[in-house]
């Protein structure tokens, strides 16, 4: 398959995803925007279409925190390289949203008035009926990380994919900068999550208990805390031409772990956003 990915983009669909935890611990830090500059984000246009997505990526990345706390109930905890990979990722994603909040400040809009306060509020019963049931069976079988594990590579592709499209439709160079800056911790974070997933994949009961829960209970990364902007958000992102050839590629390479050559759930739902809401303003 040719690939429509470069350079510091989203990874490619035939590059295996290479994670060392050493390495990650130490070059991890706050999102560095050295040398970006921010004083110049108001002096380019900014659509108002790309406003909404940051404001939803801006959310997408402070809920992390509801990730984690979900993956520190199980026993990937007990993991040493899963339970140190966990706090540095944490630590990254908040200072993503931070940066898009910043961004949207200097470029004269208002960021998502949500913090990270308001995720970790107590949610709706189906989402605490979600992480009981998730503590159970993980204590049940150290199997279930597999379902937390493939989840977790495929939100990370799609959000290296997602901000890969953000960059190249923005017309706004600030913009792009912070997002392929951004893109860089993604793929890192890809590949923990996708090393993880073929490691924990190895069983029968792994594999089905993946497919049982990304087939009933999976929604796109973002998708569970702004569920009105996610249609539109999907769309603006993956439902035209490259876009579309994204969604296949994340699919494609979450097909390629074992026992998930069934997955093709993003085009899936991506082609269901399009159904709902049809074509959307773009830069
Ligand atoms: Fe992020
Ligand atoms: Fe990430």
């Amino acid at each position: 398959m040719q690939t429509i990915l470069r350079g510091n983009d989203a990874p490619r669909s035939d590059e295996e995803p290479a994670f060392d935890l050493e390495k990650f611990l130490a070059i991890s830090k706050q999102l560095d925007l050295t040398g970006i500059p921010l004083e110049d984000a108001g002096k380019y246009p900014l659509h108002e279409s790309e406003v909404r997505v940051l404001r939803y990526m801006q959310d997408t990345e402070l809920y992390t925190v509801h990730y984690m706390k979900a993956l520190m109930a199980t026993c990937a905890l007990a993991d040493t390289e899963a339970r140190a990979f966990l706090v540095n990722w944490g630590y990254e994603e908040c200072y993503h949203g931070r940066a898009l909040a910043k961004f949207l400040e200097l470029a004269g809009h208002a960021p998502s008035e949500r913090s990270v306060a308001h995720f970790a509020k107590p949610r709706k019963p189906w989402e605490i009926l979600q992480d009981l049931g998730s503590r159970f069976l993980s204590f049940l079988s150290d199997d279930f990380v597999a379902v937390h594990t493939t989840w977790g590579a495929l939100n990370e592709l799609t959000a290296c994919h997602a901000y890969a499209s953000l960059a190249e439709q923005t017309q706004n160079p600030v913009l792009a900068q912070i997002v392929r800056r951004i893109i860089k911790d993604e793929r890192r974070h890809f590949a923990f999550y996708y090393q993880q997933a073929r490691r924990r994949l190895h069983t029968p009961l792994a594999r089905r208990m993946v497919r049982f829960a990304l087939e009933k209970t999976w929604e796109p990364v973002g998708g569970p805390m702004n569920p009105e902007h996610l249609d539109f958000v999907a769309v603006y992102l993956f439902g035209e031409g490259q876009g579309r050839a994204r969604t296949r590629e994340v699919d494609e390479t979450i097909a390629r772990l074992p026992g998930m050559e069934w997955f093709n759930l993003l085009t899936k739902s991506t082609a269901a956003s399009i159904e709902r809401v049809g074509p959307v303003a773009r830069p």
